[in-house]
């Protein structure tokens, strides 16, 4: 937390009976934050008589007093609550100033509010000076008083983080990512940036976004060939021709043993004719299309990077070859995957936070798994536990409790296989699935959902998979059928984070390589790292949305993110 902010009213109210009566300016402006006001220990009452500067938007103005004033409640999206401003007429016209939407900077007072107006602030600001006014039309305004559907207001992804809604959850997905550095940083773990563009395919499922310029060029190219034709196989003869007249025409003059000018001169008639015959052979082989190698695949040699390239659907390749030589490391990025999920868990574009921890085993993996999770809901209720009142207010009665049982209880861990048992004695009883349950099949959501909000009522780790449903680079178990993978699923979202001790052993991976269909050349590098002092690692990937689901109780991935990639969308 920067120290212009101060803690909201529960954090410091303990410890900080006396608060200081100067107004705290934020440092890059001349304003200060409404969260400095109203997230004092004393809603901002003992600042009465300071004179203040704020900026924000109005979210509702009323003239009152048939017009001799007018109250705005104003946020500047510093925390959840709106600052009442009080203005004069004689101050300002006011009917540019109430429509919701207007930005406002005003000057002015802050004042105890008059006793029994059934008002809840502490503090409201009377104003004495309007600074500046960014108007609004309120004619074709896209965003009302009136509160939208969380579904309208994916369509106004630019004017949507105005909204109570929206702002919060921003806040909240801010306080998850600086909770994820701090921990990772306290327990001695580096921040890697691993590679967005990528030529290897982790998860081995096919599903990534290719990184290309020969679209763009091939249309470039049949764009041109339109305007300028290419030439024909007669262009190309006389092209020829030419070339060979003049080169006669060269050799007739050496042997008449003409000047040197005169000789000369013809060489270099002669040079242009090549050149151009060069220039009308090359252009009369373009052909409209995309470039094809001999063997009529796609010629890759040709595009941007001379390979195949693509978005990563995850960093944690990359980020182990840094757990092999730095121990304990951490990615935090984003990863694209192009599966045509129209889900609320699913994204196209999403946040994952990979950590990749050295001479650590699965066990300790599912440890720091849960110990990072249990961070994060316990910093949420430290530093933003006002957002989360309006969250429980608005969408989610259960969010904060959650939040608390989290924070509080030991995740339960049970095998796969345990947990299929379970699932099975379920159905015995009458549970009714839509996927079938048995031994070897990948946990459909209904099932995960079960387990944890159901069966165990609180976060739940799964581990030791079939090795049939996951990816190459997992361990495989001494039974030979399953491998030291762990899920773990979370009431509300079901998988949050899967994960996974690594195969460190040369001959077993390269058999998984190859039971498994998959190119062992595009891993040659990621095999070196077994080649030359292995050693056991174990990492996973959390996925950030659903972590900002989680918390925040939102049913729909598309709101917990600022700009939603979902198939047949990507706006902005
Ligand atoms: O289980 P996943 O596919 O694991 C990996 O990618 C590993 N390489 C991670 C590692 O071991 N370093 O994805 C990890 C998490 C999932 O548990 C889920 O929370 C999230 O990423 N996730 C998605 N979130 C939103 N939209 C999608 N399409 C997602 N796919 C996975
Ligand atoms: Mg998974």
């Amino acid at each position: 937390m920067s120290d212009d902010t101060p803690p909201p009213a529960h954090q410091s109210a303990s410890n900080d009976a006396t608060p200081c009566t100067t107004v705290q300016k934020a440092r890059f402006s001349d304003r200060v934050r409404i969260r400095s006001i109203l997230g004092r220990p004393d809603g901002g009452a003992g600042l009465a008589g300071q004179k203040v500067r704020i900026s924000g938007w109005v979210k509702t103005g009323r003239e009152q007093g048939k017009g001799a004033f007018a109250f705005l409640e104003v946020n500047d999206g510093s925390c959840p609550a709106n600052l009442q401003v009080m203005v004069d007429a004689s101050v300002s016209d006011l009917s540019r100033l109430i429509a919701t939407g207007t930005c406002v900077t005003v000057d002015g007072c802050l004042k105890i509010p008059p006793e029994g107006k059934g008002t809840k602030q502490k503090v409201e600001l009377s104003v004495v000076e309007v600074v500046d006014v960014g108007t609004v039309d309120t004619a074709t305004y896209p965003i009302p008083k009136t509160k939208l559907t969380l579904e309208r207001l994916r369509e106004f992804p630019h004017l949507r983080s105005r909204t109570n809604s929206i702002s919060a959850i921003a806040r909240i997905r801010h306080a998850l990512a600086i909770a994820t550095h701090t921990f990772f940083d306290e327990e001695g773990f580096l921040y890697i940036q691993t590679p967005i563009i990528t030529t290897s395919d982790c998860e081995g499922a096919g599903e990534m976004f290719q990184v290309t310029t020969l679209i763009n060029h091939t249309e470039k190219l049949e764009r041109d060939l339109i305007e300028n034709p290419p030439p024909t196989e007669a262009d190309v003869e006389a092209a020829r021709a030419i070339v060979k007249a003049r080169g006669e025409a060269v050799a007739q003059l050496k042997a008449a043993k003409a000047n040197k000018e005169e000789i000369t001169a013809s060489v270099a008639e002669l040079n242009e004719a090549k050149v151009s015959l060069a220039r009308t052979e090359e252009r009369s082989r373009l052909k409209p299309g995309l470039p094809k190698a001999d063997d009529g695949k796609i010629d890759y040699s040709q595009d941007f990077f001379g390979r195949q390239a693509f978005l990563t659907v995850s960093g944690q390749l990359q980020v182990e070859t840094y757990a092999c030589g730095l121990s304990d490391v951490y990615t935090f990025g984003p990863t694209f995957r192009a599966e045509n999920s129209h889900t609320s868990r699913h994204l196209a574009e999403f946040w994952m936070v990979e950590p990749e921890l050295a001479f650590a085993d699965l066990e300790d993996d599912m440890n720091c798994a849960e110990a990072y999770v249990r961070y994060m809901c316990k910093w949420l209720l430290e530093k933003r536990y006002d957002d989360m009142e309006l969250m429980a207010k608005n969408f989610d009665k259960g969010c904060i409790d959650r939040l608390k049982l989290v924070a509080s209880t030991p995740f339960g861990r049970l095998t796969y296989t345990k947990a299929i048992e379970v699932l099975e004695e379920a159905v015995a009883k009458g549970k009714k699935f839509e996927n079938p349950v048995e031994w070897g099949i990948d946990l459909a959501s209904e099932h995960e959902r079960y387990l944890t909000e159901v069966v165990f009522q609180k976060p739940l780790i799964v581990y030791n998979y079939p090795k049939g449903i996951k990816a190459f680079y997992m361990r495989l178990n001494d039974d030979g059928k399953t491998v030291a993978a762990m899920d773990v699923l979370v009431p509300k979202v079901g998988e949050l984070i899967g994960g996974s001790q690594r195969e460190e052993r040369i001959d077993v991976i390269m058999e998984r390589i190859e039971e498994m269909g998959l190119p062992v050349e595009p891993y040659e590098w990621y095999l070196d790292l077994r080649r030359y002092g292995t050693a056991k690692h174990s990492g996973f990937g959390l996925g950030f949305e659903r972590m900002v689901l989680f918390a925040t109780g939102m049913d729909n991935i598309r709101d917990v993110i600022p700009f939603p990639r979902y198939p047949g969308r990507a706006d902005l």
